[in-house]
This record gives C-alpha cells, sequence and structure tokens, in this order.
C-alpha cells in the first residue's frame, strides 16, 4: 500500500529544504538560483499548504524584471560558485542580478491557480502583478514573435536546454572565441545525462554574443546566429495570455488587446505543423526548416487550448513504444538517448501541463493515464529532475523542487481530491 500522505510530506519537505526565505531554488547544488519557470510550478505546489508564500515566489519572480518587461531566466540573489555561467558571465547590468534571455512564459497560468484556491485573498496580488505580466507578454510580442510563433534565442530559454531540435540550428553557431572554461553541471550529475562539449561551447558563445551587445533584442534579432520558433515558448504565451485574459475580467482590466495577441499568436504557432511529422515541432526562423524531431512540447497544444485529433494519434503511439511516458523525444527516433537531458527522459512538469490540456479538451482518460504514469514514476524513483522512460530510474538532480510541486498540485491522490 502506498502511502500517500508520507508523500505528500516529502514532497512539502523537499520545497521547504530547497525555499531561501523568498524564492525556492530548483536543487540544492546543481541549481542553486531562482529559476523562472520553476519557480511558478513550484508556486503551484506551495498553494497547496501556504498561499501566502505561494504569491511570494510571484513577487520575487517579477522584481527581477527588466525596464523593458523582460522577465529573466535566472535571478542570481545570493552568489554561489557551484553554478557556471554565473552573473559575471552574463553581466546584465541589471539592479537585480540575471541572466539576459527568459523562459517559458507560464506564470500567468499558475498565477490563475493561485487566485482560484482563494479569490479574496489573491485580488491585490493579481491588481499588481497584472501589469507586469502584460508587458512580459508584450515584451514576446515586440523582440520574439516570428512567423511561426515565438523565437527562443538561445536554447536555455525554451527551458528544454538539450533538446534534438537545437542540433541543426545550433550549427550556425560560432564557437572559435569560447576559449577555456569550467563547468560545473557536470561535477554535480552524471556526464552522459549531460550536453555535451561542443553543446556547452555553442551555448556560451550565444551568451557571450548577446553579452557584448548589452543583450540588445534588436542586435540580437539582427544578428544572432540562433533564432528558432519553439512550440513550449509558443503554445505557454499562448495559454498563458488566455489565463491573463481570464484574469483581466476578474480584475475588471481591459481585454482588447488581450484577445488581439491570443489570436495573433494562434495564427503564427499554427505554423509549427509538421505535416509529414504529424506533430507540432520547432522551426528555424531563418529558413522556415522544420526540427524534424517530437518532443514533449509538441505536445503542449492542448494546454494551449488547441486541440488536433491527428497530434492526439501521434502522441499515443508514441506513449506505446516505452512503458513509462511521456518521453521527451520518441523512441523510436534515431536520435533518441533514454538518459540524456531532454533527448528522450522524461519530465513530470511537462507531463502535468500536457495532461492538464488534454483533460480540458474532453481528453480525460489519456490525462489520467499520464498522471497514473507519473505517479509510478515518483513512487518508485522520488522526486527526480526527470525520469528514464524505459526502466524509470531517476535521474539528472535529486530532491527536485517542481517534481515535488506538481506531485501536491496535480499526481497525488490528495490534490484530486480537493479538485
Ligand atoms: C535545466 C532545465 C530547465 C530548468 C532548469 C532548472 O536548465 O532544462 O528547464 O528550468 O534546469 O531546473
Amino acid at each position: 500500500m502506498t502511502d500517500y500522505q508520507q508523500l505528500d510530506q516529502q514532497a512539502k519537505q523537499i520545497i521547504q529544504q530547497n525555499d531561501r526565505g523568498t524564492y525556492t531554488i530548483p536543487t540544492a547544488g546543481l541549481y542553486p538560483y531562482q529559476w523562472n519557470w520553476d519557480s511558478a510550478l513550484t508556486a503551484f505546489g506551495i498553494a497547496q499548504y501556504d498561499l501566502k508564500r505561494a504569491w511570494q515566489e510571484f513577487e520575487t519572480l517579477f522584481s527581477g524584471q527588466w525596464e523593458n518587461g523582460m522577465v529573466p531566466h535566472i535571478l542570481f540573489h545570493q552568489q554561489d560558485d557551484g553554478y557556471f555561467p554565473g552573473p559575471d558571465v552574463w553581466d546584465t547590468k541589471q539592479k537585480l542580478a540575471s541572466s539576459g534571455i527568459t523562459q517559458p512564459p507560464i506564470a500567468a497560468t499558475f498565477i490563475r491557480k493561485l487566485y482560484e484556491k482563494d479569490q479574496a485573498f489573491g485580488t491585490e496580488y493579481v491588481k499588481k502583478l497584472f501589469p507586469k505580466i502584460c508587458r512580459w507578454h508584450e515584451w514576446f510580442m515586440a523582440h520574439r514573435l516570428e512567423k511561426y510563433g515565438i523565437a527562443v534565442t538561445h536554447p536555455w530559454e525554451s527551458g528544454r536546454d538539450n533538446a534534438v531540435e537545437w542540433d541543426q540550428p545550433l550549427t550556425r553557431v560560432d564557437i572559435s572565441q569560447v576559449g577555456t572554461y569550467q563547468r560545473r553541471d557536470t561535477s554535480h550529475v552524471d556526464a552522459d545525462m549531460r550536453p555535451t562539449k561542443l553543446d556547452y561551447d555553442r551555448y556560451l558563445s550565444l551568451v557571450y554574443f548577446g553579452r557584448d551587445n548589452q543583450w540588445d533584442e534588436s542586435v540580437i534579432r539582427a544578428q544572432g546566429a540562433f533564432r528558432v520558433c519553439d512550440p513550449t515558448m509558443s503554445f505557454t504565451l499562448i495559454r498563458a495570455n488566455k489565463d491573463l485574459t481570464w484574469l483581466a475580467e476578474q480584475i475588471g482590466e481591459k481585454t482588447e488587446r488581450l484577445q488581439q495577441i491570443t489570436d495573433e499568436l494562434s495564427d503564427a504557432a499554427s505554423g509549427l505543423w509538421q505535416e509529414d511529422l504529424k506533430s507540432y515541432t520547432a522551426r528555424d526562423a531563418k529558413d522556415g526548416a522544420f526540427a524534424n524531431a517530437i518532443s514533449n512540447a509538441s505536445f503542449l497544444n492542448w494546454f494551449a487550448g488547441i486541440d488536433n485529433p491527428v497530434a492526439l494519434e501521434s502522441l499515443q503511439k508514441i506513449m506505446a513504444e516505452t512503458p513509462y511516458a511521456v518521453p521527451s523525444h520518441p523512441a523510436s527516433a534515431e536520435t533518441y538517448d533514454a538518459n540524456r537531458y531532454w533527448r528522450g527522459p522524461i519530465w513530470v512538469i511537462m507531463n502535468t501541463m500536457i495532461a492538464m490540456g488534454l483533460a480540458e479538451q474532453g481528453h480525460a482518460d489519456l490525462a489520467e493515464t499520464i498522471r497514473q504514469k507519473s505517479e509510478d514514476l515518483i513512487i518508485k524513483g522520488g522526486f527526480a529532475e526527470y525520469f528514464n522512460p524505459e526502466n524509470g530510474a531517476p535521474a539528472g538532480g535529486g530532491n527536485f523542487s517542481w517534481t515535488a510541486a506538481c506531485w501536491l498540485g496535480w499526481v497525488s491522490p490528495t490534490a484530486r481530491q480537493e479538485g
């Protein structure tokens, strides 16, 4: 018999151990700062036991918002030498030290979840955060909207750092000036679970390019080597913008502009559909080339409120290839790797968003299958960063905040009882 209460307790303890007062780190050692979309998901977990602290997670995240509206992917609240590249490498010259890129904009979606738990309590928070989220969404529209959805300028922005979709576009990145550096990630986690040296050189080259151009989005747009329309960014922004529209209605704000953003984004993102793969995939903004690779982000269309029966068949087919699901890259693909970062393993956070979307779009059975498989993984392997789709083995960092949070908010039977 599974002791669900004990697992709930353990999940809560993990988040509390990773709590740094006003924000939560993903896991000690490997990720010692505040990450953008980790915080949004972690707040969703915290909201199950401490709503005030959950709201604070967002207040801290938005305290790092740039003048231009961008909300950075990492906030370096306190220097930690165990992580590279740190604030000195990014050199963004912001009041609160940060990276120079963003991450999937899921804040509005999970802010809505917090608000729905207690509207009276949440109203003041929503009123304060609403204009900030609007500015962030407008930043995407001004600087990242392309013909085929929202573009990322660095693989790290997508939140799926090492995904197969970036392989081809990354070949444009010049690594001749990268020089020597000391990686930190491989001192915390096995090297075969992490990106290769060549990939890392390219990641750094892109960081140096942004830094050398003072993180000016117009220069990055015109001259940056990497610009790829990404299903994660595009679908999460559509979803978040719909949730923001709903929140606007609740607090009596105008909704016209938000609706217009949703329409423009939805039109563009339909260009991510790759007919021969029967899936949404990333697409190079420079030449329109499809990434030709399915990922778990391919199935965020339901999360964005977009139903698609052909995509549903693809998802079912891929889920049938391994005992656990949803893999970040299908086991049948040549480029699949069961252990390496975002090239095969399962992320419970992605399962949560995929299944939330499926359930909302009338596919409750499939959503429940994904939830059940997520439950099996956590019972067997604990609150790991990610999991092997073949044997369910935990991989990457342990005691991970967002895995614990998704347990509390969605996977655990306790969460379901609460509805
Ligand atoms: C890795 C993941 C990214 C996440 C970060 C912190 O970089 O790819 O999605 O936000 O770790 O957990």
